[in-house]
């Protein structure tokens, strides 16, 4: 008997007399509420456990040896094909231009339709051994001027100011891989011959340097990754120069939840424009300038843990149930109030 009545102490859920057993209209709305608020509440704790965050760290960057993919896509919407070149050169002083560089040049129309296209690795090559000087506009002697006035060069002219008043355009785009030292790459006319650049363009400043760029990053795409130059326009009216993009760098590791490791980069930019003065001698171009950063970021891609979840749910369930319950009461307790006397006065 005494066993019995102790485990009987135990009941974490001593059954209620009956008449508290009532079912009442207050009852059921304020069960519909809790019900509406718990599934609410469930939902909202079911989502934040299977939506990842992502932690940020930082560490010395220790790799060595290793390329870095630039990837471009620009377009020049008033500068023909023919007239442009890309140029990459490194810190060192060398050029490097690997076999896995792949550059195209688009030409364009007026409308921006695509009317050709065109390789352009060989001619990056080409070009380079005439600029290993780095004095890149006094590339000829004069004694050379007579030799480039040939039959090709003047039909080349002929055809780029054809091009010209058609209102061509190019677009470049495609992957240089460069070794992974501070350097930079130009876009610029700097591949023609100078007098022929002279003949084409009657003056560097009505060289229209105008372009957008669609798309320049260091490495594959991860979520939430926001390239600074992506969308970027410089249209020029009236006036020519040359753009300078700084680049810092910053290798990032990005880390999937499903521990899928992707090495990439991010990158900063400030920009710089000089307009061409009447005495300059150079020619416009646009160049990035890059840099990297000796700190690395790692971003890791985690989930909250299966048990925190199951924790907030019993608390978020388990407070609305008791929470409701304790409404209620108060609603019955009140509702009754209000009822009661009426009814006591009527039956008198
Ligand atoms: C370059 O950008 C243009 C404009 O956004 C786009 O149409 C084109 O597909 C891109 N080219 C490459 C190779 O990504
Ligand atoms: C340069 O080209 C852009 C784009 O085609 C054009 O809007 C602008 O008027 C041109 N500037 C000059 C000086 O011709």
């Amino acid at each position: 008997m005494r066993m019995k009545q102790a485990i009987r102490s135990i009941d974490a859920f001593p059954r209620a007399e009956d008449h508290l057993l009532q079912k009442t209209q207050s009852g059921a709305l304020v069960s519909v509420v809790g019900l509406v608020i718990m599934s609410l509440l469930f939902l909202h704790e079911l989502r934040y456990y299977l939506t990842t965050y992502t932690v940020h760290q930082m560490s010395v960057d220790l790799k060595r040896g290793e390329t870095l993919p630039i990837h471009i896509n620009m377009t020049f919407p008033s500068l023909p094909c023919d007239v442009l070149s890309v140029d990459a050169i490194d810190m060192s002083g060398k050029h490097e231009v690997d076999l896995d560089t792949n550059i195209w040049k688009l030409r364009l129309n007026s409308d921006g339709h695509i009317i050709g296209t065109e390789y352009l690795s060989d001619l990056v090559e080409k070009e380079h051994a005439e600029h290993k000087d780095g004095n890149k506009d006094e590339h000829e002697d004069s004694d050379q001027k007579f030799q480039f006035f040939d039959q090709a060069a003047e039909n080349m002219i002929k055809k780029v100011k054809q091009a010209i008043a058609h209102g061509e355009g190019c677009r470049v785009y495609g992957v240089l891989d460069v070794q992974r030292v501070a350097g930079n790459f130009h876009i610029s006319v700097h591949g023609l011959n100078i007098y022929v650049a002279q003949m084409i363009f009657e003056g560097s400043s009505h060289v229209n340097i105008s372009h957008i760029i669609h798309d320049l990053s260091f490495g594959p795409k991860y979520p939430g990754i926001h390239n600074p130059l992506d969308g970027t326009e410089r249209i020029l009216h009236g006036t020519s120069g040359t753009f300078k993009y700084y680049i810092k760098i910053v290798p990032t590791e990005y880390r999937y939840i499903s521990k899928e490791v992707l090495p990439t980069n991010q990158f900063s930019v400030t920009e710089y424009f000089s307009p061409m003065k009447d005495s300059d001698r150079t020619w416009p171009a646009v160049y990035f300038l890059y840099d990297l950063s000796p700190i690395t970021v790692t971003i890791r891609e985690e989930r909250h843990s299966f048990l925190h979840f199951i924790t907030r749910l019993c608390a978020v369930l388990g407070g609305t149930f008791a929470l409701t319950g304790m409404l209620d009461r108060w609603m019955f307790r009140l509702v009754e109030a209000l009822t009661k006397p009426k009814a006591r006065s009527a039956y008198r």
